[in-house]
């Protein structure tokens, strides 16, 4: 296990390697922390591996039981989570858990989130789960009344069919989304199974059909990567066998799908088929509601969407048996045991024969049956024409978070009323972005992902960073909540090279609207409780407003706040409270904290202010500590962009690339900000920076470097007027031989670290079994 520790550093370790001495230093440092991680197994044992796993190796920190926290600040190390489905991915759905290379080596010890903010109020502290030992319910509750029986099972049943999912007490919110949505759509015969008496308890209390799962796991013990953790995934499977014991038909779906639409009737246009499952195919190869072709939609199986019929007993029976093997993946095992011997669907039905010829099998519609990607991203049914079954927040980027913020984008997620109400209000932008950006990112990208693609992508989303940047200055200012707007992308994201500006063989309308992991680090960044960042903020979906359960009183409770041009009349600079007139209050561009919480003294009544011209709207806290947690909390807020064709091959975006700034890895960016690799300081050749919008005045774009640098008036105003003569530089276009062999360097250490175990599957372009993201309830 050491071993596995320490080379996981080594692997992890980020190596900005410029020179020689760099390179040692690096060693060395490598060296003290592997010796240090040593110290720590040694002096404190078992349960810190499982926190630097829970933390490190697969950081999801909801995931993680208050109880079982050691008591120590662990350091992040630069881990990228490993996706290879070869080593770790070894249970469930998933093949690994973010994509991003989210955490960098030089950061202060962390203090970790206690638990997941899951109460709106921010002053109410989040409640604790209550402790393993049992609490007093107020109905006379026993654990053991809630056993998997055929006298519990048969009545339940919907036309012959239940549907069950499974979660512990963690993912009670996810438990009850799962339930509302399958109510909403029709469906009564469902079952949760309970992984604890916690979950139990509550599922009885709300009156959700469960069952007390014998998973022989206590609360305690399920934090990620826990060796009972670890056979999660094998549950799922023995969960299937308990379940078609009974002789029932089962559909079985994890806890982070959302049904939109009662499957049974289509279900049951199949009654030949003894399985029919969820497929990671990104492009449908049919056009209607018909099930998928096989083996044209070639992709792996996705085991988080299944039916089983009870003909399948045996296939069940032999995957169960062939988990025995602790290195086999369930899911891999699955599409190796259902593809063996396999036949061609037959139309019309695209029914085929697998396992052998013994079993009927189908593949659900991907567009229907939906992945992240072609639900979240693709939307495919919509293209298509068609209704959606269900959604599955795969293809995902930041964890737990990031699965409950693709639902609430979606509108699919249950909160409580209180979500939609906060006693301080919030802060909305009305975003304004030139036609000319979304024009520009509407022209096809084509053929690999080379840096010169990248301009306009990089430009559309920096634009609107850029007026997010603003609106987090005065919510965090005000205690206000902060509603992110939709963000606009040209670009796909992914973990392996894209393609056209997609992960490989999909397209779509572009620009679209990217869910917003695609940009935002939710879990490493938006989600914890940072003291170094100053006040925790608090944010929405850019949905929000427009959905159903919106509180009207709330929603009616508004005023914009109109942030003046240079040189406009009528704007309040901050001595005094800016009057509210028709709704709209006027405030002068650039005002630092004090000036600006003066001038909008008078809207605190408002729920809602909504910010116009946003990008001026905040300027700097005036209180120096302040703008310095303001600064490190917007480093930490950007996530990547993933991947060239190059490696590394992803590249941050920047809250401040329209200035010269230091990133979050202390890299310096000039006035004209142009990517670099991964994390190192290594500029990313052949990129072109976009051409100036038409109509941005060379005067006006001095006027605005100057209000907005401060003290780097001349570097911005010369690179604004660089870039408004349109001079175009070549980032790093000449760099001759040492940059080359630098880059050589790179790439022989530097695919993104989750993928280096699969340079030979990067090369098949056979990602998606392993990349999977449903980590739900998966081993690591
Ligand atoms: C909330 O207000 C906005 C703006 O007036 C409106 O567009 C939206 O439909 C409202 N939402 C609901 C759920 O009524």
């Amino acid at each position: 296990m050491l071993q596995i520790g320490l080379a996981r550093v080594e692997r992890a370790a980020s190596v900005p390697v410029s020179s020689r001495t760099d390179r040692l230093m690096a060693r060395i440092a490598l060296v003290i922390v592997a010796g240090g991680l040593v110290y720590g197994f040694y002096s404190l044992g078992g349960p810190v591996w499982w926190r630097v796993y829970a933390t490190v190796i697969h950081p999801y920190q909801d995931a993680v039981h208050p109880n079982q926290q050691a008591p120590v600040a662990v350091t992040k190390l630069p881990v990228v989570e490993g996706g290879s489905g070869t080593n770790t991915a070894a249970g469930g759905t998933s093949g690994g858990a973010i994509a991003e290379p989210k955490v960098e080596p030089k950061e202060e010890p962390r203090v970790e989130p206690k638990e997941e903010p899951r109460v709106v109020e921010p002053k109410v502290e989040v409640k604790p789960s209550p402790s393993p030992s049992p609490s007093p319910s107020p109905k006379e509750f026993n654990p053991d009344g809630y056993p998997l029986t055929r006298e519990r099972v048969l009545p339940l049943l919907q036309d012959g069919l239940i549907m069950i999912t499974w979660a512990n007490h963690h993912y009670l919110d996810f438990a009850k989304t799962w339930v509302h949505n399958l109510k909403k759509s029709g469906v009564s015969g469902y079952m949760v199974g309970a992984m604890d008496d916690d979950m139990l308890r509550d599922l009885v209390q709300l009156d959700i059909n469960t069952w007390r799962m014998n998973t022989g796991i206590t609360k305690r013990d399920l934090g990620w990567g826990s060796q009972n953790f670890h056979l999660m995934g094998r549950f799922k499977i023995k969960l299937i066998r308990d379940v078609l014991a009974l002789d029932v038909t089962v559909v079985v779906s994890d806890i982070d799908t959302a049904w939109l639409k009662n499957p049974i009737p289509y279900f049951h246009r199949y009654p030949d088929a003894d399985i029919l499952t969820s497929t990671d195919q990104l492009s449908p190869t049919v056009h209607d509601d018909s099930l998928e072709k096989f083996p044209e939609a070639g992709s792996a199986f996705n085991i988080g969407i299944m039916l089983f019929r009870p003909n399948s007993k045996g296939f069940v029976e032999e995957w169960v048996k062939t988990l025995d093997d602790p290195k086999m993946w369930d899911q891999t095992a699955f599409n190796d045991l259902a593809r063996k011997g396999h036949g061609h669907s037959q139309a019309p039905k695209n029914l085929w024969r697998g396992y052998e010829g013994k079993l009927t099998v189908g593949v659900l519609p991907c567009a229907l049956f939906a992945s992240g990607h072609t639900f979240f991203v693709q939307h495919k049914y919509a293209e298509l024409g068609l209704e959606p079954y269900v959604a599955h927040a795969t293809f995902q980027y930041s964890g737990t978070p990031g699965k409950r913020h693709r639902f609430r984008e979606e509108m699919l997620f249950e909160d409580p009323p209180e979500y939609y109400d906060h006693p301080n209000g919030f802060v909305a932008i009305d975003m304004d972005i030139p036609q000319a950006l979304l024009d520009r990112a509407a022209q096809p990208v084509e053929g690999p992902m080379t840096a010169d693609k990248l301009g306009d992508h990089f430009a559309l989303v920096h634009h609107q960073l850029f007026r997010l940047r603003a609106a987090v200055g005065v919510a965090v200012m005000m205690g206000r909540v902060l509603v992110l707007p939709p963000i606009w992308c040209q670009l796909d994201k992914y973990w392996a090279p894209l393609y056209n500006g997609n992960i490989p063989g999909t397209a779509w309308k572009k620009p679209f609207i990217c869910p917003a992991d695609h940009v935002l680090d939710l879990e490493g960044g938006w989600y914890p409780n940072r003291p170094d960042f100053g006040p925790h903020l608090q944010y929405r979906e850019h949905s929000f407003f427009n959905n159903p359960r919106m509180n009207k009183a709330v929603n009616a409770s508004r005023v914009t706040v109109h942030v003046c041009k240079q040189g406009e009349a009528d704007c309040s600079s901050g001595v005094a409270p800016a009057p509210v007139k028709d709704g709209v209050v006027r405030v002068a561009p650039q005002l630092n904290s004090d000036q600006l919480s003066k001038a909008l003294e008078g809207v605190q009544g408002f729920k809602i202010i909504t910010l116009r011209n946003a990008v001026d709207a905040f300027k700097e806290f005036s209180d120096p500590e302040k703008q310095r947690q303001f600064v490190n909390r917007l480093n930490h807020y950007a996530s990547v962009f993933c991947c060239l064709a190059n490696n590394p091959g992803w590249i941050w975006y920047d809250f401040f690339a329209d200035r010269p700034h230091n990133d979050r890895f202390g890299r310096e960016f000039g006035a004209q900000w142009a990517p670099k690799h991964g994390d190192t300081r290594m500029d990313v050749a052949g990129y072109v920076p976009p051409a100036p919008l038409p109509g941005v005045s060379r005067r006006r774009g001095l006027l605005d470097a100057l209000a907005m640098v401060g003290s780097s008036d001349d570097v911005a105003a010369a690179a604004v007027a660089q870039r408004d003569q349109g001079v175009v530089a070549l980032a790093a276009g000449g760099r001759g031989a040492e940059a080359e062999a630098e880059l050589e360097q790179l790439q022989a250490v530097g695919l993104p670290r989750r993928l280096q175990g699969e340079r030979e599957k990067l090369r098949e372009v056979r990602f998606l079994s392993s990349m999977e993201l449903n980590a739900m309830f998966s081993a690591p």
